[in-house]
Formats: structure tokens, sequence, C-alpha cells
């Protein structure tokens, strides 16, 4: 399989990169490269271990690639990175954040964010109803700015916000809570309450083995819907104690591939 893939690829193929600082973690590269391999789209993605200081000749480099059609942005860039691109789509401005940017044939850059459609679409896959939920949410970094504000645009009626760093969580509930004035958003503990509808963690807490449990769920059952962002691990101990409880669980992987598709769209290689 590995070898036909390879064969596939050719002057006409698409190139694209994921940039991230360390980059040796990025997983996303395989799961989009099976994807056009299975689609029969003539593209090709790898990652590339950009630093800080050298994005503005990283951005140089991209406008002047023609057979480039975009990248993907990686920790610790997708805050940073708007700042270099011409035009970013209405969520990426409203989140603050970019995860794919196309590059246009005339060299112009174009940022969307779409980790949280991604973890919106995969939680309606799962049978989980985001319309009317109460949800708990532990993280407020890139990827809970994303999802939190997905989670608002899906019709939550609460969303509550946990953070290590307070100011970040408050801002977050802030700035969601006055784009929807309809879900009612505060700052809260890492506490699930019994009864509450879905319990989200959106920090990287659980990637390393030994770490605690980003969120207390010892009051919940079965009732209560648990996603997690990791990937990798795919399965967390937050995950393995909410699977023993009965509650339906969201893996980071299967936000991630409802992401392919989006990517994928943005960066011109699939129709709508
Ligand atoms: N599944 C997917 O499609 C997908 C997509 C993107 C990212 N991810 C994953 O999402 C995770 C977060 O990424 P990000 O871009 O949001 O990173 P980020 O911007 O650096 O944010 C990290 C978040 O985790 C919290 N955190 C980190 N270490 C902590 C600790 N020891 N104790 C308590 N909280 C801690 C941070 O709290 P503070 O604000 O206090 O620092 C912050 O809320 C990563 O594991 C990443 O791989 C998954």
């Amino acid at each position: 399989m590995a070898n036909l893939v390879l064969k596939r690829i050719t002057g006409r193929t698409k190139i694209w990169f994921i940039i991230g600082d360390p980059s040796a973690h990025i997983v996303a590269t395989a799961l989009f490269n099976q994807y056009y391999f299975d689609n029969d789209i003539d593209a090709s993605v790898s990652a590339l271990n950009v630093v800080h200081a050298d994005l503005p000749t990283f951005i140089q480099a991209i406008r002047s690639f023609r057979n480039v059609c975009g990248f993907g942005v990686t920790l610790p860039h997708k805050i940073e990175i708007c700042r270099y691109l011409d035009h970013l789509s209405q969520r990426a401005r409203q989140i603050g954040a970019v995860n794919f940017v196309r590059r246009d044939p005339d060299g112009s850059l174009s940022g969307d964010m779409v980790d949280g459609i991604g973890m919106t679409k995969a939680l309606i896959l799962n049978g989980v109803a985001i319309q009317g939920a109460r949800v708990l949410q532990v993280g407020a970094g890139g990827v809970g700015r994303a999802i939190a504000f997905a989670i608002a645009d899906a019709g939550a009626c609460e969303l509550t916000i946990a953070n290590r760093s307070l100011a970040r969580a408050e801002n977050l509930a802030q700035a969601v809570q006055a784009s929807y004035p309809a879900c009612l958003c505060r700052v809260g503990e890492a506490v699930a309450p019994t009864g509450i509808d879905l319990v989200v963690n959106a920090t990287s807490v659980g990637m390393q083995e030994g770490d605690p449990l980003p969120i207390d769920i010892t009051a919940i059952n079965g009732t209560t819907a648990v996603a997690e962002v990791i990937m990798s691990p795919e399965t967390t101990a937050l995950l393995d104690l909410a699977d023993e409880k009965g509650c339906t669980t969201v893996r980071g992987k299967e936000m991630l591939i409802q992401q392919l598709h989006l990517a994928s769209v943005h960066l011109g290689l699939q129709p709508q």
C-alpha cells in the first residue's frame, strides 16, 4: 500500500505541509495521505519543523512555490500565523487562530479554522445532541477556543469553561458569550456535575503517561457524553473511565477525521 501511495507522487501532485515545532508528534499527515489515496486525490502532505523565528521565511517561500496548495498549522503557530495571511474566514477571525491555509495561484494566503467544527461533527456523528446541551469544557488554548465557539454555534444552552490559567478561561467565556448571547457562558471548575450532558477535554493533559485526569468525572453516569481532543495516545485515562461508566465517548482521532474533508475543501483539493 505504501508503495502504491509513493508511486502516485509526480510533478502534477499538489503538495502541502503541516508546520509545527516540535513536529515529530504530528500524525495527521498519515491520515491525510491515506485519505487522498482512498479518494483518488492527487495530493501529498508532509510535516515541516518550523521554529517561530523562521515563520516570515517560511511564508515567503510558500508564496513562491507554485505547486504548493497551502499548509496546515499546529502548535505553537496557530495564533501567530494569522498576522502573515491575506484573508481569514469569519470563524478564524472570531476564534483568533487558524489551522489550514490555502495558497491561491497568485501566492495569496487564506486561513480557516476547522478544529471546532471537526469536534461538533464528530459529536453529532456519535449521536451526541449539542442543541440545548449543558456542556463543561476544560481548556482554553487554541483548540479550546475553536471548540467553545463551535459548541455555542451548534446551539448549546450552557457552556462552562475551566482552565488552569483563569484569565484565558474568562477571556474565552466573555468572547463566546458576546457572539452567542443565547448560550449561557461562564467560568467554572474542572469538576463535572451529575446530569451534565457533555464534558470535553480540550487540554493536552492525558498525552503523557501518568498525567492526572484533566476533569473530575466522579459524579457523572452513562447519560453524559465525554469527548477528548488528544489523538496520541488514541485512548486516554479519561476516555477509559468514561467508557467504564457507560458514557458515549468521542476520541480526538474522530475529531481529526471529520477535518479531512473540510481541510481538503479549503485547500481546493475537493469540491464542497
Ligand atoms: N483531535 C484533533 O483534531 C486536534 C486538533 C488540534 C489539537 N489537538 C490536541 O489538543 C491539545 C491542545 O492543543 P492546543 O492547540 O489547544 O494547545 P495550547 O494552545 O497550548 O493549549 C493547551 C491547553 O492545555 C492546558 N494545559 C496544558 N498543560 C496543562 C497542565 N499541566 N495542567 C492543566 N492544563 C494544562 C492549557 O492550559 P493553560 O491555558 O493554563 O496553559 C491550555 O488550556 C493537544 O493535545 C493537541 O494535540 C487535537
